[in-house]
């Protein structure tokens, strides 16, 4: 179903004036004005503890935007600001939330309708319960109006809980107040433009189809390899590390979106249900499989950094090699890779094909920072001989320079507020997520696999990890 997007909406972002705001909030939304996307009647209303007056709050949530406009913008950009005012607030604090209500109607009050309200928690997880409580308590999270009018809709940003039961109790307190269709659970990496190719790819070319599945495919190998490090948010990153960090989440998407069936539709029901599917096949480690199956390491110098434990033992780096146990893939390795401070920053899926191990083809899926596909191949070289060797076919997505600043967050805000869940996860596929994380982690803080060390900016660790590059 698709909402119809002109229906007067009031945007609410708590936890307004941290960086998500200005570095993927505002500029989404200003993509989604300037196209004009937006409805008539639009505002986005802050609420954060800070008091700033609104047109200070304005100027900050649209620092990063306003630094890269054309002086010929300026007039709309103007404009633009003119929708964005502020609430103060304390997050525990219920009279708070009454005046955020109270400035909600009173905007319902001057369009004469009842707006569709899309509350946006931009904040630390910890501070949901009261958040929720407070949005329930204060009938802020009720619907205004009858069923065609007035919506009220919650997003939710990772990370979802911390373990299986944590994001199993987040789940309760969410249900308390929103149905499961009223919950956007955002994983950024859903709206890549090279993850909505694999599926277009997959499911649209019947050439790789038939063999897309154990009989042609010897392994999967997801990277997700950064080049900077967690300075400036040691103190979040400590007690996070990266298994949970973009393990738990992205990686595990992008192998879904490789590996899950064919859905029995395109519908955001039949898409997430085919994604969870998938994850719901990895077989979880046992403990004595920690240490053959899994590696960890984190870089030099990081226990340094600003809120990290002199005797930190998180992990700024894991490999991990999975199975599923679906019929089709048995057999088939997965191989999920990432780290801070490697040196490069890659992000990519590699299928290699089962062929002899010195034949084999690959496919790549360039998901960041070139976005294409790659084929390697044999080919004959050329002369008298019969002597073959590796040639690749490529194709670019686009001209780097076609990428929109927050375009992912575009996306995702602008299939929140026309009522698509495609791309926003689910709880079920949260909760198979943890499922298989849990064990891994437990074996860790056990000590079932070393903390490796590794030098920060240098390829060691891959290469010492058995990365193809
Ligand atoms: C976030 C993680 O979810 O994803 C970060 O918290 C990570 O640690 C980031 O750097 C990677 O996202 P992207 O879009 O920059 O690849």
């Amino acid at each position: 179903m698709t909402d119809n997007p002109k229906i007067p909406t009031i945007v609410v972002v708590l936890g307004a004036t941290g960086d998500l705001t200005a570095q993927k909030i505002t500029p989404a939304l200003w993509n989604l004005y300037r196209s004009g996307s937006l409805p008539r009647m639009f505002r986005v209303v802050g609420f954060a503890r800070r008091p700033f007056p609104d047109r200070d709050f304005a100027q900050m949530a649209a620092a990063n935007l306003l630094k890269r406009l054309r002086p010929t913008e300026a007039e709309e950009a103007e404009r633009f600001l003119g929708l964005f005012s502020y609430s103060q607030g304390f997050f525990e604090r219920r009279a708070d939330y009454l005046r955020l209500k109270k400035r909600l109607d009173e905007i319902d009050e001057g369009w004469g309708m009842c707006s569709n309200k899309l509350f946006y928690l931009a904040v630390p997880p910890r501070l949901y319960p009261d958040i929720l409580n407070h949005l329930a308590s204060t009938g802020l999270g009720r619907p205004c109006g009858g069923p065609d009018e007035g919506w009220t809709r919650i997003i939710v940003e990772k990370p979802f809980g911390s373990d299986l039961q944590s994001a199993k109790d987040l789940d309760v307190l969410l249900g308390e107040l929103f149905a499961e269709d009223q919950i956007y659970r955002i994983d950024h990496y859903l709206a890549k433009e090279m993850l909505q190719n694999i599926l277009a790819f997959r499911f649209s070319n019947d050439l790789f189809e038939p063999g897309w599945n154990r009989s042609g495919i010897s392994e999967i190998r997801i990277r997700l390899w950064e080049s900077l490090g967690v300075e400036g948010r040691g103190g979040f990153y400590d007690g996070v590390g990266a298994l949970r960090d973009v393990g738990q989440n992205h990686l595990l998407q992008m192998l879904a979106l490789t590996a899950m069936a064919r859905p029995r539709s395109f519908s955001s029901r039949d898409v997430r249900a085919a994604r969870q599917a998938f994850i719901e096949s990895l077989v979880p480690f046992k403990p004595k499989e920690i240490r053959t199956g899994t590696i960890r390491g984190q870089y030099d110098g990081y226990r340094g950094i600003k809120g990290v434990a002199s005797d930190s033992a998180t992990e700024t780096y894991f490999r991990v090699e999975a199975r599923s146990s679906d019929p089709p893939w048995k057999g088939v390795k997965f191989v999920l890779e990432s780290g801070k401070r490697l040196g490069r920053s890659l992000k990519e899926i590699e299928i290699v094909s089962r062929g002899g191990a010195d034949r084999r083809n690959s496919l790549v899926f360039h998901v960041e920072p070139k976005e294409g596909i790659t084929i390697k191949f044999w080919a004959k070289k050329p002369g008298r001989g019969m002597e073959l060797q590796e040639r690749k076919l490529g194709f670019k997505f686009r001209p780097a320079s076609k990428a929109h600043p927050a375009e992912d967050y575009e996306k995702l805000l602008w299939d929140c507020l026309t009522d698509d869940q495609t791309l926003f996860v689910s709880s079920g596929e949260i909760q198979a997520m943890w499922r298989f994380i849990d064990p891994i982690i437990d074996g860790w803080q056990k000590g079932l696999a070393p903390l490796l060390r590794y030098k920060p900016d240098s390829s060691s660790i891959t290469k010492a990890g058995g990365a193809a590059k």
